[in-house]
């Protein structure tokens, strides 16, 4: 499996808060079955993304991990008007490695009034955005629809592998399963935090889905879609 969105990176976010529980993460998804894992410390107001610095810090842990897990740099994008702005100057700054696929996550507080036009500035800049969790976003969860008219914009969506085991409630637990269901969904991760309640185990999560869909379908969600976004190639719907 593949896992495009981690908070592996020690110290630098809400993520891993030392080198021992960053390597417990990777150590752990490896086990898991993961073979490629994207770390993704946030770009927001509470916390800087520096790409060098990041850079440093993946490499730093890849050598610490070994070659088991491949480590890719990417961000957890808060999709405020200025980073908008930086994204189109510089996109890969913030890109999943040196791809056209962003991470995009829109605050709980409200969404851009003008989110279609950005994402349209996205696109014909040939970027791919992958909107993250919308299945926790409180806005969204009173609107999912919204994310079907981004969606035929030619935005991606991420759902939480743990909102189909219900970790995240019975409530987001049915919206992940709305979004399946509408095939709103192109890719499955983790959104890890540490090694231990909000740790990057995929499986459990596969299983379900695999369970309650097809095979086939989880095979999509978890390998050949994230695959396809880390080696920069087309997403299936
Ligand atoms: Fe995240």
């Amino acid at each position: 499996m593949v896992d495009i969105h981690s908070h592996i990176l020690p110290m630098v976010d809400d993520g891993a808060e030392s080198w021992e529980v960053a390597v417990a993460m990777v150590t752990m998804a490896g086990g898991d079955g993961v073979t490629h894992m994207v770390a993704t410390p946030h770009a927001n107001y509470e916390y800087a993304y520096e790409r060098e610095s990041h850079t440093a810090l993946l490499e730093e842990l890849q050598n610490r991990v070994g070659k088991d897990v491949q480590l890719i740099l990417g961000c957890d994008f808060h999709f405020s008007y200025d980073n908008f702005e930086d994204a189109l100057q510089h996109p890969h700054r913030y890109t999943i490695g040196n791809t056209r696929y962003l991470l995009i996550e829109l605050s709980d507080f409200s969404v851009p009034p003008q989110i279609s036009n950005m994402l349209f500035s996205l696109t014909s800049n040939r970027l791919i955005p992958i909107l993250t969790h919308p299945e926790r976003n409180p806005l969204l969860q009173r609107a999912p629809e919204r994310v079907s008219e981004w969606v035929d914009m030619g935005m991606l969506v991420q759902l939480t592998a743990n909102a189909f085991t219900g970790k995240w409630g019975k409530g987001v637990q049915k919206l992940a399963n709305w979004y399946a269901e509408n095939q709103l969904v192109h890719v499955i991760a983790s959104d890890a935090h540490s090694a231990s309640r909000r740790n990057p185990v995929l499986s459990e999560a596969r299983r379900m889905v695999a369970k309650t869909y097809s095979e086939e379908f989880a095979k999509r969600l978890f390998e050949t879609n994230p695959r396809a976004i880390i080696n920069d190639e087309r997403v299936l719907g």
